[in-house]
């Protein structure tokens, strides 16, 4: 599985439940309360068989994408889902396992496979949900591609062309997550929007014996492209464990990713060796990867000074919540940028990055 668009655009095809006119009356039920009516609806999707009966990847994604949408929505009206509809348990947990993938929703159901137009699936019905949705819809595969890019890297040098064109293209893919957060920043009100109206579907529920975050932006795998780029060798303890938390929310070859490249030597690091080697005469090709580095790192940085402008704006202390829906308190937002911030900036201070990783 990989998030290309000929694979969305399928899942998103899909209704192997032949849910798509209850789920367009979802944001009415949501907006009643009806919760006798939402379990009543699940129960029905459930108990017709149906969801069992899948065998291809892309139908079982798109019924973990419906039912998925009942269980935030329960949530939301203080109804834990499973105990409402306990038969839907034992089918989340096998669509999970046969897709190697949590038990239920995650932002990718809820973004890149969820139909666009009549039958995109909706909390609120608003038009800044759907602002959100396609920030994830936009933003989750183009970061994909940025990190199976800078991973494709492995074995090359920096001074080489098909390591400048690797950091090129991923530098390319990068630069529309900074356009993503300006989009959203000036159409999303954080607080009256997000946080009041669509952060409380985004609870996590309990399947089998334990509890899976909802849907969250954190989701998308920027963890790869900074693992990648320039912390797998260096990991700050507590955005290593962020990092490990938000792989488990992905596809499984992005965790298995993350995982076979710790401790190797990131982009940024194998460029600074080739810098302090090449001197003050560096070629065109590492010229070029110095470049594309720098636009990746100039893009995350945009990207998290806005994101952080939306977290502030959202997370007050009144919000009346600790952490946001993948658990992480807010702070580690800041943590983040300010990790960037560092590595960015020893990256350009001369010689300054070639220094030895801490692992
Ligand atoms: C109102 C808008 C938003 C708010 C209030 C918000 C809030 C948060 C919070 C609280 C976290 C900490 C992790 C957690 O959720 O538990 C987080 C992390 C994150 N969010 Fe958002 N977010 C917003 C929009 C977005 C959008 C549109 C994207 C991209 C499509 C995004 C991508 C990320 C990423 C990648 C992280 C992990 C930390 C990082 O890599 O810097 N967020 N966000």
């Amino acid at each position: 599985m990989e998030l290309g668009s000929e694979f969305c655009r399928e899942v998103a095809g899909r209704d192997p439940l032949g849910a798509d006119a209850v789920l367009a009356r979802l944001p009415e039920l949501n907006a009643g309360g009806d919760v006798a009516a939402l379990a009543r609806e699940l129960d029905a999707l459930v108990a017709g068989g149906r969801p069992g009966r899948q065998v291809d990847v892309r139908d079982r994604l798109a019924v973990l994408r419906d039912l998925g949408m009942f269980l935030g929505s329960l949530r939301r009206h203080g109804v834990e889902p499973l105990d409402a509809v306990p038969g839907a348990g034992p089918v989340l947990l096998e669509l999970g396992a046969a897709v190697g993938m949590v038990p239920r929703d995650t932002v990718l159901h809820y973004g890149v496979w969820n139909p666009a137009g009549p039958r995109r699936r909706m909390f609120t019905g608003a038009a800044e949900e759907g602002v959100l949705i396609d920030a994830v819809r936009v933003s989750a595969p183009a970061v994909e591609r940025a990190a199976l890019a800078l991973a494709g890297l492995e074995g090359l040098k920096p001074d080489e062309p098909a390591f400048a064109d690797g950091c090129e293209e991923a530098a390319a893919r990068l630069a529309v997550l900074p356009e993503v957060a300006a989009r959203v920043a000036g159409s999303v009100d954080p607080a009256t929007f997000f946080m009041s109206r669509l952060r409380p579907y985004m609870e996590d529920v309990r399947v089998g014996d334990r509890r899976y975050f909802g849907p969250a932006a954190a989701h998308v795998p920027l963890y790869l492209v900074d693992h990648l780029l320039w912390s797998g060798d260096r990991p700050d303890p507590g955005h290593l464990l962020l990092q490990e938390e938000l792989t488990g929310y992905g596809l499984p070859a992005w965790a298995a990713l993350h995982r076979e490249r710790a401790g190797r030597p990131t982009v940024a690091t194998v460029l600074a060796r080739a810098q302090a080697e090449a001197g003050p005469r560096p070629g065109a090709d590492l010229r070029r990867t110095a470049d594309a580095v720098a636009g990746l790192l100039r893009s995350l940085l945009a990207f998290r000074g806005r994101h952080l402008g939306l977290v502030r704006r959202a997370y007050t202390a009144d919000a009346g919540y600790g952490t946001g829906s993948a658990g992480a308190a807010p702070e580690t937002v800041r943590l983040v940028l300010e990790l960037t911030r560092q590595r960015a900036r020893q990256l350009r201070a001369p010689g300054g990055g070639a220094g030895e990783p801490t692992r």
